[in-house]
Parts: structure tokens; sequence; C-alpha cells
């Protein structure tokens, strides 16, 4: 018996580019599922922050990232609930530090390793919208349709800055630029899945764009790809 692939829509970029607001918005327009990946690397290192291990310790990182007890329930707008260990953690996992965090353990082959199998697990039909830095290029490298999305470290901040302060949440965007721009290098610049556009990807600078344009550009893209695709 062959079994067909669930579609895949590949949405990749920095930090703070938005990637989260259009891949809710593009998995909802389809009813498809949603694959926050960088909500893993993010409960990862919360775990080994807990636990107070070593965030250079590869081997004890990797058992953690294999062991997770995560759930991701149906939320309301602020996208799904996020449970470690039976826990909601959503607003903990959203923190700076625990972002920090995350592109470090991210870095680590082993933790990347550990977490492929569970990220291709979300590929189910009608379809997947995988957002992350290497959902085109490792993850998901037969995808039908990669989105690379961009935009300046001060604008992602700016708009950062302004999500955090609608949560209610402690910022300052001197900081947040300079943790962007540290983020960014480690992404970009780690050895294993670095930050980078697949080849075949199609990009965007969203800089100046709206989070309707950009939803507009993403859709339009997907309309033309996938043929008879339903969208409500
Ligand atoms: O996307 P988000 O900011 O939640 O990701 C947190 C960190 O996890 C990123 O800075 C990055 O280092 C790492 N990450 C990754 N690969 C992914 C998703 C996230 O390395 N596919």
């Amino acid at each position: 018996m062959t079994q067909t692939l669930a579609p895949v829509i590949a949405v990749d970029g920095p930090s703070g580019v938005g990637k989260g607001t259009v891949c809710q918005w593009l998995a909802a327009r389809l009813g498809w599922r949603l694959l926050d990946s960088g909500a893993l690397y993010r409960l990862t290192a919360l775990a080994a922050l807990r636990r107070q291990l070593s965030l250079d310790d590869e081997a004890q990182l990797e058992a953690v990232a294999a062991g997770l007890a995560v759930e991701f329930a149906p939320g309301a707008d602020q996208g799904p609930l996020i449970l470690l260990d039976g826990v909601e953690v959503g607003v903990e996992l959203r923190g700076e530090s625990c972002a920090a965090a995350a592109s470090r353990v991210a870095a680590l082959p082993a933790v990347r390793a550990a977490l492929l199998q569970r990220q291709r697990d979300f590929r189910q039909l009608p379809g997947l919208i995988a957002d992350g830095r290497d959902m085109g290029t490792v993850v998901f490298p037969d995808a039908r349709l990669k989105l690379f999305l961009t935009a300046s470290a001060e604008e992602r901040a700016k708009r950062r800055y302004k999500q955090l302060r609608e949560k209610g949440l402690d910022a300052n965007l001197m900081s947040l630029v300079e943790e962007i721009n540290a983020r960014d290098g480690r992404d970009a610049g780690r050895a294993v899945a670095p930050l980078k556009p697949a080849a075949d990807a199609e990009a965007l600078d969203t800089t100046a764009l709206s989070v309707a344009e950009v939803c507009n550009w993403a859709i339009d893209l997907a309309a033309r790809r996938f043929e008879g695709l339903k969208i409500s």
C-alpha cells in the first residue's frame, strides 16, 4: 500500500520576523496542522534549565530532547497551548532567557538529531505548515512550497518589543536588538543546519510590509503551487 505523504509548506527565517503569525494564519485558512519547531528547542532548553544542566553538555541535552513530554493543545488567539510534563509553559517559553538558551542547545548536533523524527511526525493529512530555521533545508527538504522571510534586525526587535509589551511582559528595545543580533549570529553561523534559505525557497523581505501583505503573498503562492487547495 502506498501512503500519501501530506503536503508541506516550509516557512523559515530569523527570529522575530513574524513567521509564527503568518504560519498560524496559514494553518487556520487551510485547515492544516502547524509545527512550531522553535518551541521544541525552547522546551528542550527550559527542561534543561529546570534540571540545572549545563547548556554545553551534549549527551545530557540529547537525552532531555529525546525524552521531552510535550503536548500541543488547541488554544485561543495566541496559538496552541504548550504543555511540558502536563503543565502549561507558554509564557515562560516565550521569554528571552528561554530563547537565548534555545539557540545554544539548537547548535548541538545530537539535540537536533533527537528532535528530527518528532518534527517529521507532525506531517499528517491534509497538510502541514512547518515554522522554523531548517524546515526547507533539513527537516522537510521535499516540501512543495518553501518560504523564507527576512526583515532588518531593528524592525524585528521593534515587532518583538510590541509583542512582549502587549503580553504585559517587560522589554527593552536596545537589548532586544542586541539579543536578536547575537541569536542571528549563532543560528546562521552554526555548523549543523545553519539558518539559510533552501535553493528552491521563495524569499520575501518583510521589513516594510504589514502582516496582511505577507499573509497574502504566502497564500497566493500556495494557491498557485497546490492544485485544488481549499482556502476558508
Ligand atoms: O523560532 P524560535 O525563536 O522559537 O526558536 C528558538 C531558537 O530555536 C532559535 O533561535 C534557533 O536557535 C532554534 N531553532 C532552530 N531550528 C528550528 C527552530 C528553532 O535551530 N527549526
